[in-house]
């Protein structure tokens, strides 16, 4: 594996895959690496010649300085991991070569129309307009023809695809199925710092989420809005504590009272388990469109 750590010397080394004619994947991360971003890379290693993984912390998306401070760090750990699953390239770049003029580096204005209003944005003010300027700034240097991401942060798979179509970037992004323990809890870095109490409570999360699914196949008219409602209740039981429990436009990523209001729909969900703030989600409806 080819470990860079400035921008200058990746851009050589892919300039020379891309001349060959060989695609180009890439895995943005934020490091502590488990399965579902090895999974990511994974699907990119087989469609691609030549994968590329970012581990970059990017402060600007952090809305909360102590959440930065606590963000799992463990580059030994993520090396061996990605050498052992041969991932050819690994960009661990200085934070000067993200942002050459400071963390308020300009990024060309997108119009997120709302996108970042609801649900994570709305409890993470600032959160998205970070992940768009750093994926932005990514891919200006990676320039590849692949983009992995997970559904496990369904709203920032949205706002990088609005990113993508309004720039009219030249790449294609792939969404990737949510990775989870046997128990159904979604993986995550905060899953290390569960509580023993929070961590049992906390696959209950996707039983609900099942559950809103099953009601939805079986009767496919069901009120969406009463349902959401039912399984924001069925959440709130201590250790567990939702903070929004949204049924919506898998596009728009506005509220929808029924499935035919939309191509896609998905169920999305905060929930603080003890401390932890988990995230999880689940598509209910879903028609690819021509891009996809
Ligand atoms: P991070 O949280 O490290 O996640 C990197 C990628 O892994 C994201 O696309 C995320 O959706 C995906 N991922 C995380 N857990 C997953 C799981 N259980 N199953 C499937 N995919 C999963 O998301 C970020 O970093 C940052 O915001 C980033 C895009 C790198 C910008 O800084």
């Amino acid at each position: 594996m080819r470990l860079f750590k400035r921008v200058e010397a990746l851009q050589r080394h892919l300039q020379q895959r891309k001349t060959a004619g060989d695609a180009v994947g890439f895995v943005p991360t934020m490091g502590a690496l488990h399965e579902g971003h090895l999974e990511l890379l994974r699907r990119s290693m087989r469609e691609n010649q030549c994968t590329v993984c970012s581990i970059f912390v990017n402060p600007t998306q952090f809305n909360d300085p102590t959440d930065l401070a606590k963000y799992p760090r463990m580059p030994e750990k993520d090396i061996a991991a990605l050498a052992r699953l041969g991932c050819e390239v690994l960009f661990m770049p200085w934070e000067e070569e993200i942002y050459p003029q400071g963390k308020d580096t300009p990024t060309p204005e997108v119009d997120l129309q709302g996108l970042d209003a609801t649900m994570e944005g709305v409890h993470r003010p600032g959160h998205f307009a970070g992940v768009v300027q750093v994926v932005h700034r990514l891919l200006e240097i990676v320039q590849p023809d692949r983009l992995y991401m997970g559904q496990k942060d369904y709203q920032q798979f949205v706002i990088v695809r609005h990113m993508i179509r309004q720039l009219g970037l030249p790449v294609r992004i792939i969404m990737c199925p949510i990775v989870r323990e046997a128990d159904g809890l979604a993986l995550s870095s905060r899953n290390l710092r569960l509580t023993p109490e929070a961590r049992a409570a906390a696959p209950r999360i996707y039983e609900v989420l099942k559950e809103v699914l099953a009601q939805t196949a079986r009767q496919p008219d069901a009120d969406l809005e009463a349902l959401a409602a039912a399984a924001f209740a069925k959440l709130d039981q201590l250790p567990l504590k939702p903070e929004y429990f949204e049924i919506v436009d898998g596009t728009t990523l506005q509220p929808v009272r029924t499935l035919d209001e939309a191509d896609s729909v998905v169920a999305c969900t905060a929930v603080w388990a003890g401390d932890v703030r988990l995230i999880d989600n689940i598509i209910l409806k879903w028609e690819a469109d021509e891009e996809e």
